[in-house]
């Protein structure tokens, strides 16, 4: 096992959610390879279903007043409607909407990280959706890279969560936040692809 040493306490917030959260983030990791989303279209299917309840989750949280107030703009970065639209470009239903997550402020901070942070790792995914012919005009969308690219719009939702104020206890919630989306994420994996491997 790899022993991530945490980051000193003036290391950046997203610094300590990121060395917080690096084994939720490996479990789930692997857990995505292992499901093999990318073998077929019928698997990838099911991948659409896990973005599905994740994404649609948290259409709450990227829509809420205060935290649009923190993080301006953050309406405009949510990934469920490109979702959606993956979907019904393969003719997919979509079950009922997702309950969305209701959550502090601070812990919202966490799962958002999480959310974002998962586009980075979406440029291998989006490659490997290629080979199945699909793109970000179909089928992929939602794995397609911001306009802005991946890194620099990384960069600003980093730079924008880092120059918020927070308690320490806001802090703590929002290290929690992030390891709860890990944890949903990995139950939302293991619904749609254990259930019918
Ligand atoms: C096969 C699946 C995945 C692969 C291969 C992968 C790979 C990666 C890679 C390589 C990075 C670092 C990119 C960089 O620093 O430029 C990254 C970052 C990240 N990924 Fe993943 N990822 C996967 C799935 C996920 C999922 C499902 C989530 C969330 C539900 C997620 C959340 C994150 C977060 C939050 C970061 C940002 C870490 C930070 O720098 O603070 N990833 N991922």
């Amino acid at each position: 096992m790899t022993v991530v040493p945490l980051p000193p306490a003036e290391a950046s917030r997203c610094k300590r959610l990121k060395a917080s959260t690096h084994r939720e983030h490996d479990s789930v990791d692997q857990l995505v390879v292992a499901a093999r989303p990318f073998e077929s279209r019928e698997r990838y299917a099911r991948f659409l279903q896990v973005q599905y309840q994740f994404h649609g989750s948290l259409v709450g949280l990227y829509q809420d007043e205060q935290l649009n107030r923190q993080l301006p703009g953050l309406h405009g970065l949510s990934r469920f409607a490109a979702v959606q639209q993956d979907m019904q470009d393969l003719l997919l239903q979509q079950p009922p909407l997702p309950t969305r997550v209701r959550v502090s402020p601070a812990q919202a901070l966490g799962w958002l990280y999480c959310c974002e942070g998962s586009n980075l790792g979406a440029a291998f995914l989006f490659k490997w959706a290629q080979h199945l012919g699909l793109d970000g005009t179909c089928g992929a969308r939602h794995l397609a890279a911001h306009p802005q690219g991946r890194a620099l719009h990384w960069q600003a939702f980093v730079a924008g969560v880092d120059e918020l104020s927070l308690t320490q206890l806001q802090e703590t919630e929002a290290i929690d936040g992030a390891i709860a989306a890990f944890d949903a994420y990995r139950s939302h994996l293991h619904n749609v692809f254990d259930a019918r491997h």
